[in-house]
């Protein structure tokens, strides 16, 4: 049953890493979404820029018992491409703030901007980059704007982008997808 952004954004992804293959966790948070990952990935390398997240990501991923199939990188999404050196077959954007925890360290226009470029190029052909937006804060709503104006520029050659949102709500979270069919040659 689809009871949110979340749940249905995990279903289109568990199909995309029925096989295995590296995934990207942009915003790992309390790690709800790396352990999700990394129960289906080869391996996931999962980003926060707090340490209080990073901590709390390896403390779940270890109980579940996945240390060893998660990198776990204190950095911002903005460095993936640094980092991550194989090509990824899902990368996962739940944008916002930690639930509970300092609502002015939510992600940002700028850096996201940057991180879903770098997603883009770090995809596989035939992979998908899932992004979860949550226009019902101020910030959130600015980059919700900046996202779908980057996402819609996007070319259909390339990508298919699609965005799955509720009608029956204000301002409620939305996921954005995009396949990539082919790759580009511009970078
Ligand atoms: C909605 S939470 C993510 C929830 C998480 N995926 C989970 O399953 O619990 C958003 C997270 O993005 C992190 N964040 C904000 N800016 C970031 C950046 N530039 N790079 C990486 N993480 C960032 C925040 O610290 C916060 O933990």
């Amino acid at each position: 049953m689809i009871t949110g952004v979340i749940t249905s954004a995990h279903e289109k992804v568990r199909a995309y890493l029925k096989d295995g293959g590296i995934a990207v966790d942009a915003t790992s948070g309390q790690g709800r979404d790396t352990v999700f990952l990394a129960t289906h990935a080869s391996h996931v390398y999962a980003f926060d820029i707090q340490e209080e997240a990073v901590d709390a990501t390896r403390c779940v991923v270890d109980a579940a018992g996945l240390t060893s199939k998660v990198t776990c990188v204190c950095q911002s999404h903005a460095a993936m491409r640094d980092i991550v050196k194989e090509p990824v077959r899902v990368v996962v954007f739940n944008l916002g703030y930690l639930p509970g925890g300092d609502k002015t360290l939510t992600t940002r226009v700028e850096s996201t901007l940057i991180a879903l470029k770098q997603a883009l190029i770090m995809l596989e052909v035939g992979g998908l980059l899932s992004v979860s937006v949550y226009p019902g804060h101020k910030e959130g709503k600015k980059e919700a704007h900046a996202i779908e104006l980057f996402m819609a520029s996007l070319p259909a050659k390339h990508y298919v982008v699609m965005k799955e949102s509720m009608l029956n709500r204000h301002h409620a979270p939305y996921n954005v997808f995009v396949y990539k069919q082919s790759n580009p040659i511009t970078h």
